[in-house]
């Protein structure tokens, strides 16, 4: 396989809601890629933009949200721009899904048996028969008992747990390039949970399967993920090598995030809970989306959006990490508004020198 080239490349992705009182950017500018193989985390509190950015992944997004800008690409093929009946067919065969409720991938008038065999023989060359044992295969790797059985089941006669499996089963089918689990284990039994991670993730490296994981758990996240995006207000904050974002976080926020997080953080210190919460859509902050919780605010923050820049083996969206921009910005800033006093923002001179290297928005080589 080759991985000089990403196998997802998302480019200054824009997710749009028109309204009746003017168009809501959910999200704005993204641009992350995965190389195959890769696991990539997605974080960021409620509302940050995470299950948009992977619904335009497959291509659910639900109307009226739609993608206004930039592009997604897949092995270098575009496909954010396909008919639907072009995409339906990558979602089966290159990319597999997991939802949170594994009861919105299973449709319940069916046996998990016909679901599986039907998505096999959709995408691959195999007779009912072929079809069937392969299905059966796919439920034993998953840790279905009596999976010869249970493939005539209906999938109410599954407890939450190994629903999940069976999605996981049906998501890995026909061997997918990608998939893109949203908080797949959510909605199940805190018990249960650790051992559908690393089922996934167990799966994924046998199959060298590439996944955009989506979750709010820092723990999982740690365990499984090779790089993480932290996103805010439909943008990404900060995106690096998973140790890196979160031992040595480069943004504010995700300083803030980690520290709201006690069970990794026990080695570090303490951090404060982020104060104030995220803002609604059409109430974005200009500048710094975080600027207005943020403890370390300049005043180029509240005027300039900061782009990704490098910041240690990561990239972050924060002007600490450009400190002569920022500079600049703060002084014409005083000056045109005559002296006011105004602090420059000191914080910047810390974060000089660190802007060394940088992994770029790129997956360094999964493995
Ligand atoms: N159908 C919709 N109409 C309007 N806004 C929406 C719709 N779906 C999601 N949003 C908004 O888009 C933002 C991102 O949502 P989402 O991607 O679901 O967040 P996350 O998965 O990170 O919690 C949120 O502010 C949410 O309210
Ligand atoms: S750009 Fe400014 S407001 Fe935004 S996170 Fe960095 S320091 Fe805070
Ligand atoms: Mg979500």
């Amino acid at each position: 396989m080759n991985d000089a080239r990403p196998l997802l490349e998302v480019r200054n992705l824009r997710v749009e809601f028109p309204t009746r009182r003017g168009v809501l950017t959910a999200i704005d500018d993204v641009s992350f890629d995965i190389a195959p193989g890769e696991v990539l985390g997605v974080v960021g509190e409620s509302g940050a933009g995470k299950s948009l950015t992977g619904a335009a992944i497959i291509g659910l997004l639900e109307p009226p949200g739609r993608v206004a800008g930039g592009e997604i690409r897949l092995s270098g093929r575009r496909i954010d721009n396909l008919p639907a009946e072009a995409m339906r067919r990558i979602r089966g065969k290159e990319i597999g899904a997991i939802f949170q409720d594994p009861l919105t991938s299973l449709n319940p008038l069916y046996t998990v048996g016909q679901q599986l065999v039907e998505t096999i023989r959709t995408h691959l060359p195999l007779s009912p028969a072929q079809a069937r044992s392969r299905a059966i295969d796919l439920l034993k790797s998953t840790g279905i008992p009596a999976a010869e059985a249970r493939i005539d089941h209906y999938p109410h006669q599954f407890s939450g747990g190994m629903r999940q499996r069976v999605v996981i089963a049906l998501a890995l089918a026909v061997d997918p390039k990608l998939v893109v689990a949203d908080e797949p284990t959510t909605a199940l039994d805190v018990s249960i949970q650790a051992q559908i991670i690393s089922l996934l993730k167990k799966l994924c490296r046998e199959h060298g399967t590439a996944v955009m994981l989506v979750t709010h758990d820092m723990g999982v996240i740690a365990e499984t993920a090779d790089r993480v995006a932290v996103m805010y207000a439909g943008r990404i904050a900060e995106i690096g090598p998973v140790s890196d974002v979160i031992h040595q976080p480069k943004h504010p926020y995700t300083v803030g995030l980690m520290g709201s997080i006690p069970s990794i953080v026990e080695t570090r210190e303490r951090l404060a809970q982020i104060d104030g919460a995220m803002p609604r859509l059409n109430a974005i902050p200009p500048g710094c989306a975080f600027n207005p919780r943020c403890p370390r605010v300049m005043p180029v923050c509240r005027e300039r959006r900061p782009e990704l820049m490098p910041a240690g083996t990561s990239l972050a969206a924060c002007w600490l990490h450009q400190p002569h921009e920022a500079a600049a910005t703060a002084a014409g800033t005083i000056a045109a508004g005559s002296a006011t006093g105004l602090s420059t923002g000191h914080a910047a001179d810390e974060a000089a020198g660190k802007a060394a290297g940088g992994a770029g928005i790129h997956g360094g080589a999964a493995r």
